[in-house]
């Protein structure tokens, strides 16, 4: 009969049909064991439908979707991370330490949008880990990027999909279109002292602590290793939605997210009013140790999205939420020696040598003291058992010495009397905390330190020359000042220790990339005291060249806004050093170059740029420069740089491959710029 012959159907498709039922019978099975936590079948049922699966895509290589729980293993090693910019920039938070700032956070609230009831908040913990964003297309898991800058992060895909608590499909019907969720990767206690005692086995370095280990776990180009890590993540918000609607509240928000399947923190709450808030933290603060994940605080958001709205952002934080902190850990450690090491500028900073400790999920065993007035004002000696805490990310610190434990052989520091590196002699000038090695650039810690600084990433930016190396180069002499480095040749480098013919020919390369520069990079290199990143943008606006910042006396210096005498003295002291010139001249020869600014000199009276005070957007690759230096450009003139297009933006600068930005710039009707334009904008073209 015909129609029996037409029902007929090929093994092919009945191995799709049963895979597409599989697939999706596996995916729930994840999701009850690995969000919810609460599964439905033995786990050896578990492992049977999966080998099932497993025969039959072996048997049809073609029907194996990217969505199969099979495609969680990892995949061949990238050769390094993509790019990727966000839909909305990834910001962070401003900090409160007590329950006053937490009603002063409330307070500055009900001012702001003029109303006297209290605020209905979200809390949840802060888990330290590393934040991700991921994008949903159709539901289906298409892109997973780091927080990197906030701006840009990496690509790691197909790391996060190792994660079997990351759904590669979003359940429910009616899925938007296109989801941009936030969330943090962490790595549960448990996993963390796992893979340490892992490492330690093989002989490797353990993590210093699980955030750390999450770090180093998710940032792997090879997924294979990735998917070996216990990595875990809880997602907690909703940063882009498109074709869907977007929940009014942070809280309707989470439950949305839980409905597609999304894990979802279980500690968190709603609550009204900052005392509530402070309520929560404290409930917090006592569960932290039992969580079984490292939390270092409470992120308290305001619930509704159309307050969030009203309040708006500062620079790089929302108005509209803060990060409570927990109070640092004290920990009683012994103190076995002081050093001292010297900074670039020469100064001499004594730095504490500790029994190592555990404090606050990190192994410490250093921590600065800051200078000798310090020293002896707490009276701290060698054996001495001190207090010492973490506070936030900084360096640990001494808090005090615990006095009643002061052991028989302590011993009272002495100040150096010469440079512990270049042995030169160390003067005590009067009035001075700071202790200062006068040598200069001929003392090797001061050398070692301008150079780290001028490759650093704010300044030069020279991939692969990180501390270690630039130690090491000093040390051999292959590099004395900061102009050396460009003339490091291929051979010299192949012959240093831990150095391969790889990495060497890496830094020949990211040397040379690294000559295209801007001129506020440039100075910032250099180093000169008092002169940071945003005195360095300034001279770069107000004199547009190096030439004229050379040539400038201290008076028209101090015309320029940000500078003071010091500084202003500082700077014309610099560029009159000849070694400096030296250095300067033989970077010029080497090829550094930047383009100049057609600023009007500051002795003329600066004209206010047709640029000042208008918003850009910088989206797709630039080719004439870096999105960094169209920053920094951008806001020489006085311009903003904004991370999303909104109405509020005056030009949008497209680049090559330009995405959803341009998009919303053509909705929204904002002007769209090509990179040429807006290199003649700046005139920089030509
Ligand atoms: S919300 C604008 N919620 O904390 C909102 N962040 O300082 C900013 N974090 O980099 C993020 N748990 O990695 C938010 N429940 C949570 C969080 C959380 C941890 C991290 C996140 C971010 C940093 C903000």
């Amino acid at each position: 009969m015909p129609e029996v012959i037409l029902n007929m159907k090929t093994d092919r498709e009945l191995a799709a049909e049963e895979i597409t039922l599989l697939c999706a019978e596996l995916n729930q099975h994840c999701h009850r064991y690995y969000v919810l936590g609460d599964p439905l079948i033995q786990d050896s049922e578990y492992d049977q439908l999966y080998r099932r699966l497993v025969e039959l895509e072996l048997q049809f290589p073609r029907l194996v979707s990217p969505q199969s729980p099979t495609q969680r293993v990892g995949d061949k090693p990238l050769p390094f991370f993509e790019q990727v910019e966000h839909e909305l920039p990834m910001l962070s938070l401003g900090n409160a330490f007590d329950d006053g700032e937490l009603v002063a956070f409330e307070v500055g609230i009900q001012k702001q949008l003029d109303i006297e009831t209290a605020i209905d908040f979200v809390c949840e913990p802060k888990l330290d880990g590393l934040a991700v964003g991921l994008l949903y297309e159709q539901g289906k898991l298409v892109r997973a990027a780091t927080r990197g800058d906030g701006h840009t992060g990496e690509n790691v895909t197909r790391n996060i999909r190792t994660i079997r608590s990351v759904p590669l499909r979003l359940q429910g019907e009616n899925l938007p279109a296109r989801l941009e969720v936030r969330a943090e990767v962490i790595l549960p206690q448990s996993g963390f002292n796992e893979l340490n005692r892992k490492q330690l086995e093989k002989g490797e370095k353990p993590f210093a602590n699980p955030r750390n280990a999450a770090a180093g776990s998710l940032r792997q180009l090879d997924s294979k290793v990735t998917a070996a890590r216990p990595l875990d993540i809880y997602f907690y918000s909703i940063a882009w939605l498109e074709g869907g609607d977007k929940p009014r509240s942070q809280y309707l928000a989470l439950a949305q997210l839980k409905a597609w399947g999304l894990k979802v923190n279980p500690e968190i709450k709603q609550v009204k009013g900052a005392q509530a808030v402070a309520a929560y933290c404290r409930t917090m603060s006592e569960q932290r140790q039992q969580l079984g994940y490292e939390i270092d605080g409470v992120v308290v958001k305001v619930d509704s999205l159309a307050l969030q709205q009203d309040l708006g952002f500062v620079t790089r934080a929302p108005r509209w939420a803060i990060a409570y902190k927990f109070p640092a850990e004290e920990v009683l450690t012994q103190l076995l020696g002081v050093d001292f090491q010297v900074g670039r500028t020469g100064a001499v900073t004594p730095v504490a040598r500790l029994q190592p400790v555990s404090v606050g999920g990190v192994t410490v065993s250093n921590a600065t003291l800051h200078n000798m007035d310090e020293i002896e004002r707490m009276d701290v000696r060698v054996n001495d058992y001190v207090w010492i805490y973490r506070a936030g990310d900084v360096i640990p610190k001494i808090q005090r010495v615990a006095l009643e434990r002061r052991p028989e052989n302590a011993q009272v520091i002495a100040r150096p009397s010469h440079c512990p590196i270049c042995q030169a002699e160390i003067e005590t000038v009067e009035g001075e905390v700071v202790i200062r090695c006068d040598a200069g650039l001929s003392c090797a810690a001061q050398q070692r330190e301008a150079v780290k600084h001028f490759v650093s990433r704010r300044a030069l930016d020279v991939d692969g020359l990180g501390a270690r190396l630039v130690e090491q180069l000093v040390d051999e002499h292959l590099v004395e000042n900061i102009a050396d480095i460009y003339a490091l040749k291929l051979e010299a480098l192949i012959k240093l220790e831990r150095m391969g013919d790889k990495s060497a020919r890496n830094l020949i390369a990211a040397l040379e990339k690294s000559k295209a520069t801007t001129l506020p990079r440039f100075l910032y290199g250099l180093g000169i005291p008092g002169v940071g990143e945003s005195t360095a943008l300034s001279l770069a606006s107000s004199f547009g060249s190096l030439k004229k910042i050379q040539q400038a006396d201290e008076d028209l210096l101090l015309a320029i806004d940000d500078i003071g005498p010091i500084v202003a003295h500082h700077v014309s002291h610099f560029f009159k050093q000849p070694e400096n010139k030296t250095v300067i001249d033989a970077l010029l020869s080497a090829g550094l170059h930047w383009p100049d600014l057609m600023v009007q000199n500051v002795a003329e009276g600066s004209a206010e740029s047709a640029l000042a005070g208008k918003t850009f957007v910088l989206t797709g690759t630039l080719t004439q420069f870096t999105r960094a230096q169209a920053k920094e450009y951008l806001q020489a003139v006085g311009a903003k740089v904004a991370g999303s297009v909104s109405k509020k933006t005056d030009y949008v600068v497209a680049g090559e491959a330009a995405g959803s930005k341009l998009v919303k710039a053509q909705e929204l009707g904002v002007e769209v710029l090509s990179e040429s334009q807006l290199l003649v904008l700046l005139e920089l073209d030509g």
